[in-house]
């Protein structure tokens, strides 16, 4: 298992211990990261118990059996519940992942929960995604073409529609991202694996006319030059994608383009 550091700010203190709930048998105990920062005060690791009888099987039941029935103060994101809005992503027991699809019994001795590593927490488990988001529309992630649109659709061979595979289904959850120390070290100026491999996603579709640019774009020696192989990326990523695969391929079509 891939350990993480803790979010940016860090030096949490033991909080609140919640009672257990009357005649559970099968509890699980939860240990969730709080951070206020409109109260000036340091993060705390406040603990609760939920019923495993009285509960469905993720981890994002349990949290929302948390903040239903106990602390409706907890704040994360979620949406989907099935592993494809990417918004459940923080950092369970150690390692990065959707909430949603991780079950509370895969899990040996309490579930830690925190957010996603080394990002500015907006609160408890809401890391401030606005530096990623940004990365993201810098890659321009949409078709660009000069050829006058056709009337009906833009064609593809099934060759060149298998050439996104591995690489449309990413949803933008930064486990990936967030898992990088290189990410970690030059977020401002390193785009990471997850808005790298969205821009291969372009520069893969044999339907974009604006791949020179795509390329011209990332070529320096931060934007793409940071990721130094580690491969965090690949052993997190919940829908089994290959961020830095992408990188190289990205990589190897500027080094193609010089000759
Ligand atoms: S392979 Fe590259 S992008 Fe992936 S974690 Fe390592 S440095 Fe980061
Ligand atoms: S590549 Fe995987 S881990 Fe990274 S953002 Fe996409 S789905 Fe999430
Ligand atoms: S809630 Fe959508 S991926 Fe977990």
């Amino acid at each position: 298992m891939v350990q993480f550091t803790l979010p940016k700010n860090s030096k949490v203190r033991t909080g609140k211990t919640w009672p257990k709930p009357e005649g559970a048998t099968r509890i699980k105990e939860f240990r969730i990261y709080r951070f206020d920062p409109e109260t000036g005060e340091n993060p705390r690791l406040d603990t609760y118990f939920v019923d495993l009888d009285d509960c469905g099987p993720m981890v994002l039941h349990g949290l929302l059996k948390i903040k239903d029935e106990v602390d409706s103060t907890l704040a994360f994101r979620r949406s989907c519940r099935e592993g494809i809005c990417g918004s459940c992503a923080m950092n369970i027991a150690g390692e990065n992942a959707l909430a949603c699809i991780t079950a509370m019994e895969d899990i040996k001795g309490p579930v830690t929960v925190y957010p996603l590593p080394h990002m500015q927490v907006v609160k408890d488990l809401v890391p401030d995604l606005t530096l990623l988001y940004a990365q993201h529309r810098l890659i321009e992630p949409w078709l660009k073409t000069d050829t006058p649109a056709p009337d009906r659709e833009w064609r593809q061979s099934k060759d060149d529609r298998k050439k996104l595979d591995g690489l449309y289904e990413c949803i933008l959850c930064f486990c990936c991202a967030t898992s990088c120390p290189s990410y970690w070290w030059n977020a401002e100026r390193y785009l990471g694996p997850a808005v790298l491999l969205q821009a291969y996603r372009w520069i893969a579709d044999s339907r974009d006319e604006a791949v020179d640019e795509r390329l011209d774009e990332l070529e320096d020696p931060f934007r793409l030059y940071r990721c130094h192989t580690i491969m965090n990326c690949v052993r997190v990523c919940p829908k089994g994608l290959n961020p830095a695969k992408a990188i190289a391929a990205i990589k190897e079509d500027l080094a193609l383009r010089r000759f």
